[in-house]
């Protein structure tokens, strides 16, 4: 179906209408406090599979259900150890995903046929008012075409799928920029699946955790991983996408030997004047880089950019996330000087 694709405001009017939308099985562009997501009623088989038709996205990547209230977590999920209330008590509402053991009214597609489902309370209170609105829990992948980088502002969903949904509530940039943290639990451990703001070493404070191999290494063919979404190349722009590991006068001073045709650096913002080829800066702390990275990815999509070389990102704290989605979008390409 082609839909003429509403943009709407947070408005208590526009809300409203969003809701009224989701609650009759339509899919929705909604802003979360991480990035924009595709939403629509977990548990309305129909309604998913919209979501998965607008994305373009393989039907063996499970989605994430969103809920208002931690007090509603054992409607969808059973099994839940004493280690995930400890998480939610610190950590929820925010951009944390926990992957859980669901209870039948989550339906198969909703999971992509596994035994498990990922559970998030959003903080973005757009994202909040649209669940309790709805009176649904809300399945929503991140609302980009699967494979695009992910959206981090509504102009960004409304050129992904003008015509694909009937709407799209803008409520602003998104803070964060990087997909929520998702995590699994295994005998009293963390497994971490898909870093995100919510680090490691904060999530380490409460239990051991586990570094899933394929968040910084590339899944072979076949391989059986423990996130779908892993597998996949991602996030990833039309250009060429080469990461540049070493210091910042060692990354300027090969940018500036291998310029050329529709060829352009990403530094850090400091390193931005001393680049004598086309940039685009993508921040100097974590923080800032994880807010600009989608965006940066887009804009050279817009300019037509053949060859990005980025420069490596720290891999501690949120730079963890940073670096696993840009290694994506980068098919794996890195060079160490
Ligand atoms: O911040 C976010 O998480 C955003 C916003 C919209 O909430 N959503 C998002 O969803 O990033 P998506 O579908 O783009 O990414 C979900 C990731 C995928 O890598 C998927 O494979 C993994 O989470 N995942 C979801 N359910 C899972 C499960 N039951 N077991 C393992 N991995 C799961
Ligand atoms: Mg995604």
């Amino acid at each position: 179906m082609s839909y003429k694709t509403k943009l709407l405001s947070t408005s208590e009017r526009d809300i409203e209408y969003a809701a009224k939308l989701l609650a009759d099985g339509e899919v929705v562009g909604i802003p979360t406090e991480t990035v924009y997501g595709l939403a629509s009623d977990a548990e309305n088989e129909e309604a998913v599979k919209r979501i998965f038709e607008a994305k373009g996205r393989p039907q063996d990547n499970p989605l994430i259900v969103h809920i208002a209230d931690i007090a509603q977590l054992e409607e969808y999920v059973h099994d839940v150890p004493q280690l995930a209330y400890k998480l939610a008590e610190k950590f929820c509402p925010g951009p944390l995903t926990m992957v859980l053991p669901k209870k039948d009214r989550i339906p198969n597609v909703t999971s992509a046929g596994l035994d498990t489902v990922g559970i998030r309370i959003p903080y973005h209170p757009a994202a909040r008012k649209l669940i309790l609105a709805s009176g649904k829990a809300l399945a929503a992948p991140s609302a980009n075409l699967s494979g695009s980088p992910s959206p981090t502002t509504a102009m960004h969903v409304m050129n992904d799928m003008q015509g694909r949904i009937p709407a799209v509530v803008d409520g602003g940039s998104c803070p964060v920029g990087v997909e929520s943290t998702v995590i699994s639990f295994e005998d009293g451990r963390i497994r971490l699946l898909r870093p995100g703001f919510i680090s490691a070493d904060e999530l380490s404070e409460f239990a051991e955790v586990i570094c899933d191999r394929h968040i910084t290494e590339a899944a072979v063919e076949g391989e059986q991983v423990r996130s779908p979404g892993m597998k996949y190349k991602h996030y990833s722009p039309k250009a060429n996408v080469t990461i540049i590991s070493g210091s910042s006068e060692q990354y300027v001073d090969y940018v500036n030997s291998h310029g050329g045709n529709g060829v352009y650096a990403m530094p850090f913002d400091s390193d931005k004047n001393k680049c004598r080829i086309p940039c685009i800066p993508y921040g100097d702390t974590s923080e800032e880089q994880a807010a600009k990275l989608f965006a940066v990815l887009r804009e050279f999509d817009d300019i037509g950019a053949k060859q990005v070389y980025a420069r490596c990102p720290l891999t501690s704290g949120v730079g963890l996330a940073v670096y696993n989605r840009l290694l994506r979008a980068a098919g794996f390409e890195i060079i160490t000087l």
